[in-house]
């Protein structure tokens, strides 16, 4: 049976980092994310955006495929797969430069989507390295923390020199997460260029004792081993000047009963873990939290263990 005609993807915001794995430990969100429609075309080859929009507004993003996030990759998959003209338009639900995920979304929705046009369809594994093109150019740097999460779903281990063997890792039952976007902007490749390329032996091997404790803790469903480890010694000292208020944000969210909180990726978005039962008090809280500097925020209550990406569309 010959692939589809045009498919249109779906790919989750993710929380990068979540505190503890820099650049190695990501999950999926629920409830918000980008929409990617590739169609054949009629040329022969290359690839058009016809548009990227969000909320029916057009969206400032460039236009080239190589310069876009969302189809950067898929250049190469098309080349790959030989692929004929794609057609492609992209749908952001999620807000740019918010620190949940969104060029990486738009990238995994992309693949997601093309991958449906072939005859047979590779495995899910193999597009993600494709949807991985798409941060080198946002970031200027490879890492897998949104990218993972956004394309197999739910909390995943994903260091980039054993992408193969990218691990999706069981979550407590009774945590969720709770995401705070505060309408304000941090570019991650400036967020990154900020951190210091040294850190002191005695706080990586704290760091590195704190990922061992939450890692531990979601595979033996130990959520106090969790909550005593979920914090970050090393990215968010450096990066929390980015956010406005995001010391007293933190605090309310653990005062509220939160495992722990910290920057969703680079921020501004801040994320807490929770058990369920006090997710709305944690989410009440933050926002309060933000208002009192004035800041205006977009709250979501999110399983941990949300589903990745999938195609909600398709026409032979
Ligand atoms: N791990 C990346 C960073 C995530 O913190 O720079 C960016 O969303």
């Amino acid at each position: 049976m010959p692939g589809a005609s045009q498919a249109t993807a779906f790919a989750p915001a993710s929380v990068g980092n979540v505190g503890v794995g820099f650049d190695l430990l990501g999950h999926a969100l629920e409830g918000v994310g980008d929409r990617v429609t590739v169609a054949r075309g009629a040329a022969d080859e290359g690839i058009r955006i016809l548009g990227i929009r969000r909320d029916g507004q057009r969206v400032d993003l460039p236009l080239q495929p190589e310069a876009n996030t969302a189809t950067r990759g898929l250049l190469r998959f098309q080349r790959d797969q030989r692929l004929p003209a794609l057609n492609v338009t992209i749908e952001k639900g999620i807000p740019l430069g918010s620190g949940m995920g969104s060029s990486a979304a738009s990238a995994v929705a992309a693949v997601v989507a093309a991958n449906a046009l072939l005859e047979v369809p590779l495995p899910r594994q193999a597009l993600l390295d494709y949807a991985l093109e798409g941060e080198r150019v946002a970031s200027a740097a490879v890492h897998a923390d949104n990218v993972a999460p956004s394309l197999f779903g739910g909390l995943v281990l994903c260091p980039t020199w054993d992408l193969p063997r990218v691990t999706r890792m069981p979550v407590p039952e009774e945590l969720c997460c709770v995401l705070i976007h505060p309408h304000l902007s941090v570019h991650t490749r400036e967020a990154r260029a900020l951190l210091t390329p040294e850190v002191p032996m005695g706080r990586l091997v704290e760091q590195a004792g704190r990922l061992a404790g939450v890692i531990t803790g979601c595979y033996t469903s130990d959520v106090s081993l969790i909550a005593a480890h979920l914090s970050d010694v090393v990215v968010e000292p450096q990066r929390a000047h980015l956010v406005t208020g995001f010391a007293d944000v933190k605090a309310a969210a653990l005062a509220a009963g939160a495992l722990g909180s910290s920057l969703s990726g680079s921020g501004p978005s801040v994320f807490a873990w929770c058990t369920r039962d006090c997710a709305s008090r944690v989410r009440d809280a933050m926002v309060d939290a933000f208002g009192t500097h004035r800041v205006l925020c977009d709250a979501w209550l999110s399983a941990i263990d949300a589903p990745g990406a999938r195609v909600v569309e398709q026409r032979t």
